[in-house]
């Protein structure tokens, strides 16, 4: 079994949207999946909620709780465990990276994310784990143009010395609209391009969780 911990020190850049989507689309990949809510506030909940019987299994717990919970699952045969994060307290979220093979770092393209993730890719470093940044809730191209403020942090971000996802998230209605239904974008509007990016990003994670590959970044 694989643990993905979805972190950012930062409220509301996107770790709940980017949980939830990961965990349907491992789930309806076919892989035994566990999405542990280890926050309080208990939105991967809210949203999987709407889904009940169809998967992904929730668990509902405390930070306390996460290695017993992800003992519990290697030995009932899960595939994955996608473990969504509260923004504090800093004690849950480095207990959440002390259980993943790979930390996905949220950020969106703005200066205080960018700092946040900073510290954020340093824990995950002392902690000797791997993190793989993803950018969330950009704006989109402009007739096929970058706009600067992606173009910034993505060279901002190459100071944490952490691999960026070569596909982010852009910010679209889509991501909404999903989640307060309980589906994924691509469950929601298949072959919409918030649907396409989840998609590209699970093609980068699911070597990862299926222990096939290592991450691949953008170039340059
Ligand atoms: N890619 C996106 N496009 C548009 N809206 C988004 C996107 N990602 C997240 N949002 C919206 O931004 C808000 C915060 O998202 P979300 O709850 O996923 O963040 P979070 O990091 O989990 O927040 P918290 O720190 O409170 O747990 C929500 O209203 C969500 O619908
Ligand atoms: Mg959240």
């Amino acid at each position: 079994m694989k643990t993905l911990a979805v972190i950012s020190r930062k409220g509301g850049a996107g770790k709940t949207t980017l949980s939830v989507n990961l965990a349907i689309t491992a789930h309806l990949a076919g892989l035994r999946t566990m999405l542990a809510d280890i926050d309080p506030q208990r939105s991967a909940s809210d949203a999987l909620r709407a889904r009940v019987g169809e998967g992904p299994t929730l668990a509902e717990i405390n930070a306390g709780k996460l290695f017993s919970t992800q003992v519990q699952a290697q030995n009932t045969d899960f595939d994955a465990l996608v473990i969504d994060t509260p923004a504090s307290p800093e004690s849950d979220v480095l207990q959440a990276i002390n259980c993943a093979d790979l930390c996905v770092l949220v950020c969106r393209p703005t200066f205080l994310d960018i700092a946040s993730v900073v510290r954020s890719a340093e824990a995950v470093r002392r902690l000797g784990k791997k993190g793989l940044i993803v950018l969330s809730q950009a704006p989109p191209r402009r007739n096929g143009v970058e706009p600067p403020a992606v173009l910034k942090a993505a060279e901002a971000l190459r100071f944490t010395g952490m691999p960026l996802a070569a596909v982010g998230l852009r910010a679209r209605a889509a991501f909404q609209q999903s989640i307060a239904h309980g589906r994924s974008v691509c469950e929601w509007d298949p072959g919409s391009p918030a649907a396409e990016e989840i998609s590209r990003l699970w093609a980068l994670l699911a070597p990862i969780l299926l222990g096939q590959g290592d991450i691949r970044v953008r170039a340059g």
